[in-house]
């Protein structure tokens, strides 16, 4: 369902963010802004700032930032749609989708969360009926009460079962279709997506059923052990994590665990440790990683000990590495070769799980040791390769502390002068910082850049104070040519029409598009939220200026070369350009 730009950006002026947030947690008036404990990770002085004028917030503790909408979606766990329409019933206003779509794909959406309910309660009725899948589990050691809050079940082995028990017309039928639960055969027949496995329901963020995880208790080994719902409108597995519904309700400080298994968030539950996810037979995402770090700013993953396992904890650290702000924490625990959490926590009991837990190893070590064994660092050979290694993986780090103690520590291991190192480094940079590079990088990875381009420093002026635009002389605006600069010239034009914009409803009306993730980089600039906004006006002069001077030295240099044979008009701008540049 669509919901038409118009639509939001009218929204958007009605919404007053100070409003909303205030109604979530408790706001303190200082100077312009509001501030408060950061709701999204655990901290004792506050850091959150939620700007009025700006419509927007930022926390200086966790870089967690955004519009009202952004608010509703990462604190209050709705999706986009259902965020408009809570802003727009708290201001009195309909929401208007796109013809057509509205009532449709309303109902539709909902209908699926319903047939996953649905399949889910015929799951579990089935477990009870079935003594072997009992057996199975008990052998497994999970007990009832956790298959009960697990909401386990069990898929009989035929291959109809779930299909002939709830498809009873054609609107189910194309449901279960969308829900991954039935598949069509090459024939044409129909078919259950889950046969003879135990069900493991996931559920999104508010508890609702979104997927199943199924494992086989056949002895086959031709079949997948596990075997997960496809990616439906509810499910996208680069975005939810098994076990979140429960792990984001204990107010942790002990951060959360990563493990490899739906077994293993299981058996760590039962065994009282229940701060513990798994990412659904996918890697670690960012996405993933995000989403913890708003909650917690330690994170501990805890693989499987074989080669799989280690491959998976370096991968992760590759993740985890841009995301690494001052504040936050990763290590890793390192499991003995043919363990997992599931078969050692209940082997050993929680104690001792534990001891391992204290004893995790921090990035920085698993980094180092990691690297260090596969080089020879007594020569010099092995240290010139640690480097090439080590420092272009390291240049993800955000700056801060961490980010110098790294490359401390890489310049001690190796003996080449870190001094050299910070040119190397900001050399490389440079080559990476144009705006069309940027898109392939996360967001974070650049919030570490200071130098930006001219470019980027008007946006980022614009975004904070969109006024700009009006204020400043037209023509000299007119001048600006470069390539890449197509944001700055549609900033300019929206905020040239609506001067009264914020920086939350410049988000808003650029979601979804080629700009947004510019935007919400530039837009947490950090300096820019504090009060200090003052040199905000000779900033953008600068930048503009800056801006005209390279398209006019650009330009001259062309005219310039065909000085013989400029026409009339070519001559008239040529002068222009000097006098330009005089003025
Ligand atoms: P493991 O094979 O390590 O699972 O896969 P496990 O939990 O130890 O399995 P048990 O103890 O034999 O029951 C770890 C995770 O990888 C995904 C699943 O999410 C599983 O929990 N996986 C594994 C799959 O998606 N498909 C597979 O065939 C195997
Ligand atoms: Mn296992």
């Amino acid at each position: 369902m669509r919901i038409p730009r118009s639509f939001i950006d009218d929204l958007m002026t009605r919404v007053d963010i100070v409003d909303l947030i205030e109604s979530y947690v408790s706001l303190r008036k200082t100077g312009q802004n509001y501030t408060a404990l950061c709701p999204f990770h655990h901290e004792k002085t506050p850091s959150f700032t939620v700007s009025p004028d700006k419509q927007f917030f930022y926390c200086f503790g966790c870089g967690a930032h955004g519009t009202a909408i952004g608010f509703l979606i990462d604190h209050a766990q709705l999706n986009f749609v259902e965020a408009i329409q809570e802003l727009a019933s708290r201001v009195g206003m309909d929401v208007v989708y796109e013809q057509g779509t509205a009532p449709v794909s309303v109902a539709a959406f909902d209908d699926l969360y319903q047939v996953m309910a649905q399949a889910a309660h015929y799951y579990r009725q089935q477990l009870r009926l079935s003594p072997k899948a009992i057996t199975y589990l008990k052998k497994r050691g999970i007990t009832g009460e956790i298959a009960r809050d697990f909401g386990l079940g069990y898929a009989p082995p035929a291959w109809d079962n779930l299909l002939k028990t709830l498809e009873t017309n054609a609107d189910m039928h194309s449901r279960l279709l969308k829900t991954g639960l039935i598949k069509q055969h090459q024939k044409g027949h129909y078919y259950d997506h889950f046969r003879d496995r135990i069900m493991f329901p996931i559920f999104d963020r508010r508890g609702r059923v979104i997927a199943f995880g199924g494992r086989t208790l056949s002895e086959n080994t031709r079949i997948p052990k596990y075997l997960n719902s496809p990616e439906t409108p509810l499910f996208q597995k680069s975005r939810e994590l098994y076990g979140w519904s429960f792990a984001q309700k204990i107010k942790s400080t002990h951060g959360i665990i990563i493990v490899e298994g739906y077994m293993d968030v299981i058996a760590l539950v039962q065994y009282a440790i229940p701060y513990v996810v798994a990412a659904l037979g996918t890697a670690t995402t960012r996405e993933h990683v995000s989403l913890l770090f708003r909650r917690v700013s330690t994170l501990i993953f805890c693989f499987d000990g074989d080669t799989a396992g280690r491959n998976a904890a370096w991968k992760a650290l590759n993740t985890v590495l841009p995301l690494l702000q001052a504040g936050r924490q990763v290590s890793f625990i390192l499991l003995p070769q043919g363990d997992d959490p599931d078969n050692l926590i209940r082997l050993e009991g929680t104690d001792h799980f534990n001891q391992r837990i204290k004893q995790a190893i921090p990035l920085s070590e698993f980094f180092f040791n990691t690297l260090t064994q596969q080089v020879d660092i007594t020569h010099i050979d092995g240290q010139a390769r640690l480097v090439s290694i080590a420092k272009p993986l390291l240049m993800h780090l955000p700056d801060g502390p961490y980010r110098e103690l790294m490359f401390q520590k890489l310049s001690d291991l190796t003996r080449v002068n870190l001094k050299n190192f910070t040119t190397l480094i900001h050399k490389d940079f440079k080559k990476n910082t144009n705006i069309q590079n940027r898109q392939r990088y996360p967001v974070e990875y650049y919030q570490s850049v200071r130098d930006l381009s001219a470019i980027e420093q008007a946006i980022v002026c614009l975004l904070h104070k969109p006024m700009l635009s009006v204020e400043y002389p037209h023509q000299k605006l007119a001048f600006l040519k470069q390539q890449d600069i197509k944001l700055l010239l549609n900033l300019i034009e929206f905020t040239r029409k609506n001067p009264t914009l914020t920086l939350g409803r410049i988000c808003e009306h650029w979601r979804g598009t080629e700009y947004e993730q510019t935007i919400n980089q530039l837009a947490t600039q950090k300096p820019l939220f504090t009060e200090t906004d003052i040199n905000i006006d000779e900033e953008f002069r600068g930048a503009i200026k800056q801006l005209y001077k390279d398209y006019v030295t650009q330009r001259q240099a062309q005219l310039q070369e065909k000085i013989m044979d400029l026409t009339v008009e070519e001559r008239q701008e040529l002068s222009s350009l000097f006098q330009f540049m005089n003025n």
